[in-house]
């Protein structure tokens, strides 16, 4: 029997981690075999590092809330290696399965109606079902060699940012899972881009470097945008997507956007960092290549550059944490637009921030 103090303090595994590029396939083949058996594996995607179980098993995926600390109301995606795996367990409608055919293997997540094959525990309780399949080698070999689609949130504790690299997820689940696939840092860096197409309307739920534009062309039809992707949920809504009312990828320290362009988005950077600064407070400011070289002494993380979106959102998370392990007390990050990519992005920035954003004044520079 597993009893209920399993994931407190205690150790209750040695966790192992094993490095794919030395040993892919013996690798897999613990952790298929582990599946099977009705226990949790972490595993590398393309997106961020998944905690996976056995779908089918109410036991298994029990043990993802327990691990990760997360609310049982807050469903979990589940990974499929093929179309027909997805029509078995959901209903793949012609717009389902265009996006499918035009996107999969991909960090794209359709919501579509249940077909009640999987855990309910799963879903908690709605009546539609989210589906993935990963671009990511190890990810579906894992899928294949367990035989069984696998429930899988992201593998950090419950209001952590999500893992981009193994190391995350050992920080986070040591002592609460048997194993942890390494397969070196998520090339995404975000999670993937949620599409519901179970209502009437298709609805962008969480945006990812698959943007609503693309999906638009492949399908000829508007998307509409949840309501809560830039900004908190409205008072007394019910959330479409149950993830959303959560605070989310929240470091420990104060974090604030900066928003404005060019030399007056600097200006601010700077005047809030030298403020916090004197106070005697540690302060990190995540920049883009272009700027950083302006901020001189001040201590400054590079996340990637203007010019490349993606290359933004790779970085976020794990600075994110960076600043969490060195203590510092507030962190600031430069906004961009928040369109195209730069909606995923912002739409995390925003929520690690709490929404608390401070513009530039232009004229001031
Ligand atoms: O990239 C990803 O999607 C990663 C990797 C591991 O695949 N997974 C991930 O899972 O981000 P998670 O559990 O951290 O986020 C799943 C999101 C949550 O916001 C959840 O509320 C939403 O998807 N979701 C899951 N099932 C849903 C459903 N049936 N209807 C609406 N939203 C759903
Ligand atoms: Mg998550």
């Amino acid at each position: 029997m597993k009893s209920e103090d399993k994931h407190d303090e205690d150790m209750l595994y040695k966790t192992e981690c094993i490095d794919l590029a030395q040993d892919f396939d013996a690798g897999i083949a613990q952790a298929a075999e582990l599946i099977r058996k009705g226990e949790l594996v972490a595993f590398p995607t393309e997106t961020v590092y998944g905690l996976g179980a056995d779908a089918l098993r109410s036991e298994a995926v029990s043990m993802v809330y327990a691990a990760k600390g997360r609310p049982s109301d807050n469903p979990m995606i589940v990974h499929v290696a093929s179309i027909e795996e997805a029509a078995e367990l959901a209903v793949v409608t012609q717009d389902a399965e265009k996006l499918m055919e035009a996107y999969w293997p991909a960090p794209l997540t359709l919501v579509l109606k249940n077909r009640g094959k999987v855990s309910p525990l799963v879903t908690g309780g709605l009546s539609t079902l989210a589906l993935r399949m990963p671009d990511h080698p190890a990810a579906l070999a894992l899928i294949r060699e367990s035989g069984r689609p696998i429930a899988a949130p992201s593998a950090n504790r419950s209001g952590r940012p999500s893992p981009t690299k193994a190391s995350h997820v050992m920080e986070d689940m040591r002592g609460r899972i048997p194993l942890v696939l390494d397969g070196g840092d998520s090339i995404v860096g975000l999670e993937s881009t949620v599409i519901s197409l179970a209502g009437e309307n298709i609805v962008l739920l969480r945006p990812g470097i698959v943007v609503p534009e693309s999906i638009e062309s492949v399908l000829g039809k508007p998307v509409t945008l949840a309501q809560s992707l830039l900004e908190p949920m409205a008072e007394g809504t019910a959330p479409l997507s149950p993830g959303m009312k959560y605070r989310h990828y929240a470091p420990q320290a104060e974090v604030t956007l900066v928003e404005g362009t060019e030399a007056a988005l600097r200006q601010k950077t700077m005047e809030l960092y030298d403020a916090a600064d004197q106070e005697g407070r540690c302060v990190m400011i995540l920049a883009s290549s272009e700027n950083a070289p302006f901020y001189e002494r001040r201590n400054c993380a590079i996340m990637g550059s203007r010019d490349d979106i993606p290359s933004l959102c790779r970085h976020l998370y794990a600075l994110l944490r960076k600043a969490d392990e060195e203590g510092m007390d507030v962190v600031l990050i430069e906004a961009v637009p928040a369109e195209a990519m730069g909606l995923a992005f912002m739409n995390r920035a925003l929520r690690a921030a709490g929404f608390h954003v401070t513009p530039a004044d232009p004229a001031n520079v």
